[in-house]
């Protein structure tokens, strides 16, 4: 089939790449000319693990603009749909994309709508530019670090609008449904079972992703509760989740303590999920409770440390990536971490492997080394769970430092080894000992109240 991206970022250049490895004919279009250069170039600006392989083994055209849309029996919308002001999704790229396929797309297309966007959507563009095509809200799941894993093996496909595009919906994923010659990845699911696709309404299919990442956020900010209570009571926090985990009701994934999630997605998906039940009206008490608890556990956490130095004290900030295994740092807690150490009068060196600079944080000084971050440092604070923050040296890092103080927000390191190095340590929830803050938050990440 002809099929047209519209949005090079993760989901569109994942959606092309997979697309066209499928036997599609794809053309992917991006209105940015910097991101447009760098995928034509042959570069992968967004650094996703086998991504500029496999574009390398695969046809598929970038392009500036959508010349080619009247051809296409399938155009995958996958634009950013950025938080707004007022917690809402800024729905301005979706917009332009959509007035932009009805006026130029074939009749009776299909239009999947990938990007993340509020319920109500697909079915109002359906009965307005889009009325000549058929749009399908078809939510993706991807993670940033995984992206091909979980594109080319999926734990479900979601799909919903028109009762008569879902058959063609089904044949676009047949082979990854049947588990077909898909390439053969490090991380691949090895199960034979077929793929669930499951077909709903429009929006259906958009609250099961707004539904996925509001629970995925709610169990985090309940394990991190659960730790920030053992340590009041003086009970070992990974040994009660670790032994949560391991009932198949609960799972073991998405319980490991922090100071706090970040990212793209999940802090932009669960306020406008809040926003789309206030807006009916309904008052969403778990998510809700969720959201503000996140925005406590950073500033816990930032709390603990700025109690624990002196005014001007020097941090050494390990990570500024929102999580391992990604150069993005959007929405980081580690970051928003930074600011509220920096609003302290602290100051803030920091080393993260996948950041060089950060031109928008100048008073963040980034350093090329854990090394040279935590030189002269008074405290060291883990930000960001990459691997190779868990395996450094804790001797050679405490020989550079002036204090003696280890806040591991990631819960990294075993304390014994902490102590072991001549650290004192600290795990997520703040120094052991030390208050768990209660008092009112915002429920922006990062934003002091
Ligand atoms: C998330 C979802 O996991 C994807 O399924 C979804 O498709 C995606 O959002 C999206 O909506 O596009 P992602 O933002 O890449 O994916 O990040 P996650 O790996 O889910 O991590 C989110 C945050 O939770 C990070 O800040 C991470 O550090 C934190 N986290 C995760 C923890 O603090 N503890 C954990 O045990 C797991």
């Amino acid at each position: 089939m002809r099929v047209t991206v519209v949005g090079a970022g993760y989901v569109g250049v994942v959606s092309a790449a997979v697309l066209a490895y499928l036997g599609n004919r794809v053309t992917c279009i991006e209105r940015d000319p910097a991101r447009l250069a760098a995928w034509r170039g042959g570069d992968d600006p967004l650094r996703e693990p086998g991504l500029r392989e496999l574009l390398q083994r695969v046809d598929v055209r970038f392009a500036p603009e959508a010349t080619d849309l009247a051809e296409s029996e399938v155009i995958v919308v996958a634009v950013g749909t950025p938080m707004g002001s007022d917690g809402r999704p800024d729905l301005e790229q979706v917009e332009t994309a959509a007035a932009q396929i009805g006026a130029h797309a074939r009749s009776g297309a299909v239009v999947l709508m990938r990007s993340t966007v509020p319920v109500g959507t697909c079915d109002r563009l359906q009965n307005g530019p889009l009325r000549a095509q058929r749009v399908v809200s078809n939510p993706e799941f991807l993670r940033e670090g995984h992206a091909l894993r979980d594109a080319f093996f999926p734990d479900r496909i979601i799909a919903g609008g028109p009762a008569d595009a879902a058959r063609g919906v089904e044949e676009l994923y047949r082979r990854i449904i049947d588990r077909e010659s898909l390439p053969d990845l490090d991380d691949a699911e090895r199960s034979s079972a077929p793929v669930p696709f499951r077909w709903m309404s429009a929006a259906s299919a958009e609250l099961t992703k707004y539904a996925a990442n509001g629970f995925l956020a709610t169990k985090l900010s309940f394990a991190n509760e659960i730790a920030n209570l053992a340590q009041a009571v003086g009970a070992d926090a990974a040994a009660v989740l670790g032994s949560m985990g391991l009932d198949p009701r609960i799972g073991s994934q998405f319980l490991r303590p922090g100071l706090g999630w970040g990212g793209s997605c999940f802090p932009k998906d669960t306020r406008a999920l809040q926003a789309i039940a206030d807006g009916m009206g309904y008052d969403f008490l778990v998510l809700k409770a969720a959201i503000d608890q996140n925005a406590r556990q950073l500033r816990g956490f930032a709390a603990a440390i700025e109690r624990a130095l002196r005014p001007r004290s020097q941090v050494g900030l390990l990570g500024l990536t929102f999580k391992a295994g990604t150069a993005d740092t959007r929405e980081s807690p580690a970051i928003a971490l930074a600011r509220l150490l920096l609003q302290a009068g602290l100051s803030v060196n920091a080393y993260d492997p996948a950041v060089r600079d950060l031109p928008a944080e100048p008073r963040i000084r980034v350093r090329s080394s854990v090394l040279d971050a935590c030189e002269g440092a008074d405290a060291v604070v883990i930000a960001t769970e990459w691997p190779e923050f868990a395996a450094m040296d804790l001797r050679a890092i405490r020989r550079a430092t002036r204090g003696d103080l280890l806040f591991d927000g990631r819960s990294l390191i075993a304390p014994s080894s902490a102590a072991a190095a001549g650290f004192r340590y600290a795990g997520p929830t703040g120094f052991v000992g030390g208050a768990i803050e209660t008092k009112a938050v915002t429920t922006r990440l990062g934003t002091a109240a």
